[in-house]
Formats: C-alpha cells, structure tokens, sequence
C-alpha cells in the first residue's frame, strides 16, 4: 500500500528511539522509502548507522554538512516525502515546533513542510508527569489546531519505572495509522466530481466589493483528495490565494453570476457535486464604472444571487448532490432543512462558533446529516483528513 510513497522519518532524542528502527523496517516492508533525519540527542540512543543500514538511504542529522551536496538541504528534505513522521517527539521537540523554533535539521525541516500538502504525524514520548506538564499540553493543542497529527501515545510503565501516559505507540500502531493516511484505492477512478470552493466576490464598483471570510481551504482539500482518489476533478473556484491542486481542471469565478454559470455548464459531466463555495446571497443592485467618491451616507440596495444548490437539487438528475452549511446558531435544525429544501444527498454541517472549524482554519469540525436523518458528529480533524472521510462516505451513497 506503501509503495512509491517516500516518508521521512524524523528521531528526537528519547529511549523510544529504538522503536524507530522498527517502524522503519516495517514502513521498508511496506514498500514505501524512507528517509531518517535525527537530531544529534537522538544519536544518542541510535546510531545513524543503523538507520543507514535498514533504509539503504544516507541517514540526515546537520544543516551545513557540505557533503549533502545541497545548500538547502532542509528545503529538499521538507518536499521531497509524501508524509513526516517524527518518532519519538520529545517534549522539546514539540515545544521548538510550537514556538516556530528552528536551531537544528530536523526542526528546520518541520517549519519547512507544508502541511496542506503532507501530513506531519507526531508520536510524543516522555515521563507522565512531562507529559501532563501544562507548557507540553498547551504546545500539543496547538499544534493539533494547526493540523499536525498526533499519534498518542499510550499508557502503561515508562522507562524510568513512573507508570501512566507517555509510552510511544508501537510501531505496529503507527504504521497502521500511516497507511490510514493514504487512500487505500483509486475507489474514484472513473468518476468525475464538481468541487466548487472560496468566496464569490460581488463587485460594487472597480475597487469595492462584497465577499466573505472563506479561503477555499475546504474545498481545495476536497479537490485534492478527489484526485488523489483517481477522480476526474473540476474545481469551480471564486478568488482565493491557493494554487489549485495538481491534475484538476480549474475554473476561477469571481462573482456568484458567474460560478452559477460554469456549474451549470459543466454539470452534465458530473458523478458527484461538492457545494463547498460560499456564495453570497446578495449582490449590489446597482454597480458603478468608476470609484464612488466619497461625500454623505451611502445607501446601497442588495438583490438576492441566485441559489446555485437550490438550482442542482431542483434538477436532480443522476448525481449525488453534497451541500456545506455554515451555521453560528441552530446547527442541526438548519442543516436538516437545507438538506431537504436543496433535496440533498448530504450535508456538511460547520459550527462556526467552535474553535478551529469554518472559514480560513486549517481544521473543521463538522456532522454529517444523511438524507435518512441519520447524523455522524466528527471530531476536529485537518480539512484534507475530513475530505477524504467525506468523500468515503460519499462512496458508500454511490
Ligand atoms: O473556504 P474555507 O476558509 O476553508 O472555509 C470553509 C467553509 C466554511 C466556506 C465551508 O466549510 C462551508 O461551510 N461552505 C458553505 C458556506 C455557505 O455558504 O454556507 P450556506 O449555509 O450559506 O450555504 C449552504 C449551501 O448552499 C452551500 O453548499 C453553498 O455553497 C450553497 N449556496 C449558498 C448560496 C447560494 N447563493 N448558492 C449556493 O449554492
């Protein structure tokens, strides 16, 4: 499942470091590439020759070591991997990548990864009372808030004879939780799915215009994971700073008007239609050609946008229709009815009162509302995470 994924594998100087020459041998097994960088406390527990010799790759630990042939070498490491492991995480690991602190290799290379584009699993491991410790709990909320992932680690007696949480997961369990990461199949090959994402920008006049809070994040991550999956991809977008994701057939909108236009075009094409765009409701009656230049008050009337999902459900053909709904009171009531007024297949519910979920985050929390009234409350996962959750269940709708 593994194969011709290439995971860098960071090692941070903790007893649990011996548990990374099993990971790595398991992730080998796997067929996956694997490349280990250290920090000069994790050799202190395992020898770079060891990794070296169980991943046939040059094992990195320095930032200037003229024998990496590269002057970026943190760059090159942090583009390279499908995914970042780092294995043990000591609670000073996690306390420099909190703090955006980058004094060696491998923390460099953690501030260099994108993680919109990979994903960075933490395996923390350190005495309870560490563990427990408020300045390592805070660091870790935060950390989960911007999208790392943790795998938790788990209860029992450490290694310094204290008992309680703090032991580093098996590697068993860790490698089990890299491959949940990776699409098992190509399940969408064959497919085609319409994503919309972003705002819509209603114009007033040249330099003024109505919009809203969103980045496209949701639905650039559902464009992503669809292809990932082996969709064909359309991704009608309003103006965002994102670069659409490799292999999808973008089309930028500005204005409300205009997305309409483009999915209505393009929606014969469509297996599954993902609504994530938040399209303004209302557009100025009137606009100018020129700058409206300042004098008293301005009044200006706003004219209902047409409702582009109240349109795809009316003419309801053979796709599955997927709604978002961006609440802040009334979650589920609302939902449920813009689920059936919309005559959808399923609705992604976003709190938007909730910590880390909604516009701009890189996390969402949401619930899920089935047609059959059935609800599924997720927890706070990052937005490429819950893409491909959605689009699993989508699957099953299918
Ligand atoms: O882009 P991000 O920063 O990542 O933020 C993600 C998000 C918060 C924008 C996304 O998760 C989300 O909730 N999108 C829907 C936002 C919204 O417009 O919600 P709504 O409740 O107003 O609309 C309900 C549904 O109708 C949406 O699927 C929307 O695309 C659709 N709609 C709304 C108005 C309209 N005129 N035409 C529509 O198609």
């Amino acid at each position: 499942m593994l194969k011709d994924k290439t995971i860098l594998l960071g090692i941070t100087g903790g007893i649990a470091a011996y548990k990374s020459a099993e990971l790595a041998r398991l992730l080998i097994k796997e067929g996956a590439a694997v490349q280990v960088v250290m920090t000069a406390n994790a050799e202190a527990f395992i020898t770079p020759l060891t990794m070296r010799t169980l991943t046939g790759r040059p094992v990195y630990s320095s930032l200037f070591n003229p024998s990496y042939g590269s002057a970026t070498v943190h760059i090159d490491l942090a583009r390279e991997p499908h995914m970042v492991v780092v294995a043990p995480a000591t609670a000073n690991f996690l306390g420099k990548i909190a703090a955006g602190i980058a004094d060696d290799l491998l923390s460099t290379v953690l501030l260099a990864v994108n993680l919109k584009e990979r994903p960075v699993i933490l395996a923390p491991s350190m005495n309870t009372v560490m563990f427990h410790n408020a300045a390592v709990r805070e660091n870790i909320e935060l950390l989960r808030k911007r999208g790392y992932i943790f795998a938790d680690p788990l209860a029992g007696v450490l290694a310094c004879g204290d008992v309680g949480e703090g032991r580093m997961v098996e590697p068993a369990q860790l490698l089990q939780l890299i491959k949940d990461k990776f699409p098992a199949r190509e399940d969408y090959g064959g497919l085609t799915v319409l994503v919309t994402a972003g705002p819509t920008r209603e114009l007033l006049d040249p330099v003024r215009f109505f919009s809203n809070h969103s980045s496209g994040r949701m639905g650039y991550a559902l464009a992503r994971a669809a292809r990932e999956r082996g969709a064909r991809v359309l991704l009608i977008s309003g103006p965002t700073a994102l670069e659409p994701p490799p292999g999808v057939e973008f089309h930028p909108v500005v204005s409300a008007r205009e997305m309409y236009d483009v999915v209505m075009d393009k929606l014969f094409l469509a297996d599954v239609i993902i609504k994530t765009a938040a399209v303004a409701d209302y557009r100025p009656e009137e606009t100018y050609s020129q700058k409206i230049k300042k004098g008293g008050d301005l009044l200006v009337r706003l004219v209902r946008n047409p409702d582009i999902l109240q349109e795809l459900g009316s003419r309801k053909g053979n796709y599955i229709l997927v709604g978002f709904a961006a609440e802040t009171e009334n979650l589920l009531n609302n939902a449920h009815k813009k689920l059936a007024a919309k005559n959808l297949d399923l609705i992604v519910a976003n709190d938007l009162t909730e910590e880390g979920a909604g516009f701009t985050y890189e996390t969402n929390k949401v619930n899920l509302l089935y047609r059959d009234g059935h609800v599924e409350e997720l927890p706070l996962m990052t937005k490429y995470e819950l893409a491909h959750l959605i689009l699993e269940r989508i699957k099953i709708i299918i």
